[in-house]
C-alpha cells in the first residue's frame, strides 16, 4: 500500500493529504468501505500511483443512502432555520478559500491540469458556488394564487426540498462539480450522496473534511469513491433515493434514467457537447483566433461546452485556422505543476486512448492535422493541442464528442443566418455555442436560432454561479447554477384552505 513520493514542488499539508490513509464519509464519520477494498489513483503526467482510495460497493452505498434518509426524515437538518443552511454554506466557501493552494495542487496532481489554471478558476470558482447557493437559502420562496373556483380560499404555494439527492460527478473539474451539485442541494435543505469520479477522488474527499469542519449535521453530506458500474448505478437505482443528478457521458447519461426509473427519481443530466465556435468576417480576429483557441484548449479539451467545432467563414478561414494551429503549435505542454505549464496530461490512459484513437479515426475519413496528432510527452498522458481541417459533417470526429485538445475547423460560405445556424445545429448535442462577430444584429439573431443551453458572443468558456448551465437535446435535462439549480432540488406544493 505505499504510496510514492509525488513531487517536490508540492506543499507539506497537500502532500500529507495525498499520503494518508483515505476514508469515506458516511453519516458523519470518516470510514474505509465495508469490503475493505481500495483502488489506486492516478498521477496522469507519470502514470505512477499517488494514493489508494476506498472502493464502495452496494453495501457502502446503503450505509451512505440510509445516513442521509436518516439525516432527511429525521435529522435537525430539516428544521435548521435556512439562515443557518445558508450560513454552513458560507462557512464551507470560507474554508475552502483559507485552503485554496491545497485545493489547487490537489486538483493539478490528480486531474493534470495546470495549478495556476486550478488556482484562478476551479478553487475560486467552487468557492462563489456556495456562496452565491448560502445566499439562496433565504430566498427559495412560493406564492399566493387567487382562485377562481367558486368560494373563498386562501392559497399558496411552498417549496420543499426533494429530500435524498444521489450526485454523481465527472472528473474534468473535480472540485468544482462537487460545488455545482452540493451548493443548490444543500441550500434547499436536501441530504445528498456524493460519487467522486473514479479518476480525481482526492479533492472530494478533502472537502469532505471540510464539510465536517464546517459543522453540517451528520448525513447530511455523504461522500463515497467508487467505481461507475460498483457504486454509481446502485446509487442511481436505489429506491430510498428521491433525486439523482449526473454529469458525465451521454451513454452514463441513458443508463441513469433507467436506473431511476425503478422509483421515478427526478432526474437532472448534463452530459456531453460539441459546440461550434462560429466566426463571421467582421469579427475582432485577433481575439477571434484567441479566443477560439482557448474555447477548445482550455483544461486540454476536456470541458462540457469545448468549443470543438470551429466554424470560420471562407473569407477568413485561412487566416483563422492558422491563426488557432499557430497558438496551438506554441502551447507550453508540460507537468500541471510546473509553472510555464499551459496545457497538462488528461486525465488517464483511457482518455488518452480515446482521444488519440479520435484523432486516428479523423486522419482515415480523410481530415488534415494542421498541426499535433501525436502524443504529447514520452510518459504520462499527454496529447498534442490539435487542430484538424478539412473535415465533414459526417466524420465521426465531428459527430461525437473528443474531450480532449481537438478541434475539427469547418468554413461556411453563406451570408444566411438560417443556413449558418443550421450547420451549428447539425449535431445531437446543444450545449453551447460561441458566435465572433462585431454584428449585433446577427449575434442577436443567431443566438436565438442556436439550439444550446449556453450561447456566448465574443467570449467562450464563461463560467458564474449565476448563469444557468445545461443543455438542449442530447446534452441533458435540466440547468445547473443560477437559481434554476434550486428547482432541481425542490418540490412545489399547493396548499388551499376553504375560508
Ligand atoms: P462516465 O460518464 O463514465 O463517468 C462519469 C461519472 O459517472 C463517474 O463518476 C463514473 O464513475 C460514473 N458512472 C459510470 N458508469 C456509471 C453507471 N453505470 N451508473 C452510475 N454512474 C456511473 O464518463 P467517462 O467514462 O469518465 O468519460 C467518457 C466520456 O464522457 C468522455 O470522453 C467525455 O466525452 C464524456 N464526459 C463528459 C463530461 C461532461 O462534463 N459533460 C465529463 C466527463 C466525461
Ligand atoms: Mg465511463
Amino acid at each position: 500500500m505505499a504510496t510514492l513520493p509525488i513531487d517536490s514542488r508540492v506543499s507539506t499539508p497537500t502532500a500529507d493529504f495525498v499520503a494518508q490513509k483515505h476514508r469515506m464519509f458516511i453519516g458523519g464519520r470518516f470510514v474505509f468501505a465495508a469490503s475493505g477494498k481500495t483502488f489506486p489513483v492516478y498521477n496522469p503526467a507519470t502514470g505512477e500511483v499517488m494514493a489508494y482510495v476506498p472502493e464502495a460497493e452496494s453495501e457502502d452505498v446503503d450505509r451512505a443512502v440510509n445516513a442521509a434518509r436518516e439525516a432527511f426524515d429525521n435529522g435537525p437538518w430539516t428544521r435548521m432555520k435556512p439562515s443557518e443552511r445558508g450560513r454552513l454554506l458560507w462557512k464551507l466557501g470560507d474554508l475552502l478559500e483559507q485552503h485554496l493552494e491545497e485545493f489547487a495542487q490537489l486538483e493539478s496532481l490528480d486531474n493534470g491540469k495546470p495549478l495556476t489554471v486550478a488556482r484562478a478558476a476551479d478553487v475560486p470558482l467552487a468557492v462563489d458556488m456556495f456562496r452565491y447557493m448560502a445566499g439562496w437559502a433565504t430566498k427559495i420562496t412560493g406564492s399566493t394564487l387567487s382562485l377562481s373556483f367558486p368560494g373563498d380560499f386562501h392559497s399558496y404555494t411552498l417549496r420543499e426540498p426533494v429530500g435524498v439527492a444521489a450526485q454523481i460527478i465527472p472528473w474534468n473539474f473535480p472540485l468544482l462539480m462537487a460545488a455545482w451539485k452540493l451548493g443548490p442541494a444543500l441550500a434547499a435543505g436536501c441530504t445528498v450522496i456524493l460519487k467522486l469520479a473514479e479518476q480525481t477522488p482526492l479533492s472530494g474527499l478533502r472537502l469532505a473534511e471540510l464539510i465536517h469542519e464546517a459543522g453540517f449535521p451528520e448525513g447530511v453530506v455523504n461522500v463515497l469513491t467508487g467505481f461507475g458500474e460498483g457504486a454509481g448505478a446502485p446509487l442511481a437505482a436505489h429506491p430510498k433515493v428521491d433525486k439523482v443528478a449526473f454529469t458525465g457521458s451521454t451513454e452514463v447519461g441513458r443508463l441513469i434514467v433507467k436506473a431511476a426509473a425503478g422509483n421515478l427519481k427526478k432526474v437532472t443530466l448534463e452530459l456531453g457537447g460539441k459546440s461550434p465556435a462560429i466566426v463571421f468576417p467582421d469579427a475582432d480576429l485577433d481575439k477571434a483566433i484567441a479566443g477560439t483557441a482557448s474555447a477548445i484548449f482550455f483544461n486540454q479539451g476536456q470541458c462540457c461546452c469545448a468549443g470543438s467545432r470551429l466554424l470560420v467563414h471562407e473569407k477568413i478561414f485561412d487566416q483563422v485556422v492558422e491563426g488557432v494551429s499557430g497558438i496551438a503549435s506554441r502551447i507550453k505542454i508540460g507537468h500541471g505543476m510546473d509553472p510555464e505549464t499551459e496545457l497538462g496530461p488528461l486525465v488517464s490512459d483511457e482518455q488518452f486512448h480515446r482521444v488519440t484513437g479520435y484523432i486516428n479515426s479523423g486522419v482515415e475519413e480523410g481530415a488534415h492535422v494542421l498541426t499535433g496528432g501525436k502524443a504529447g510527452a514520452d510518459r504520462g498522458y499527454f496529447v498534442q493541442p490539435t487542430v484538424l481541417a478539412r473535415t465533414t459533417p459526417e466524420m465521426k470526429v465531428v459527430r461525437e464528442e473528443i474531450f480532449g485538445p481537438v478541434v475539427c475547423a469547418q468554413s461556411f460560405s453563406d451570408a444566411d443566418l438560417d443556413r449558418i445556424a443550421s450547420d451549428a445545429n447539425n449535431t445531437a448535442f446543444g450545449l453551447a455555442a460561441s458566435i465572433w462577430t462585431r454584428d449585433l444584429s446577427t449575434a442577436h439573431k443567431l443566438a436565438s436560432r442556436i439550439r444550446s443551453g449556453t450561447v456566448w458572443v465574443n467570449c467562450h468558456n464563461v463560467f458564474d454561479a449565476s448563469l444557468p448551465c445545461g443543455g438542449y437535446k442530447e446534452s441533458g435535462w435540466g440547468r445547473e447554477m443560477g437559481e434554476e439549480a434550486l428547482r432541481n432540488y425542490t418540490e412545489t406544493k399547493a396548499v388551499t384552505v376553504a375560508l
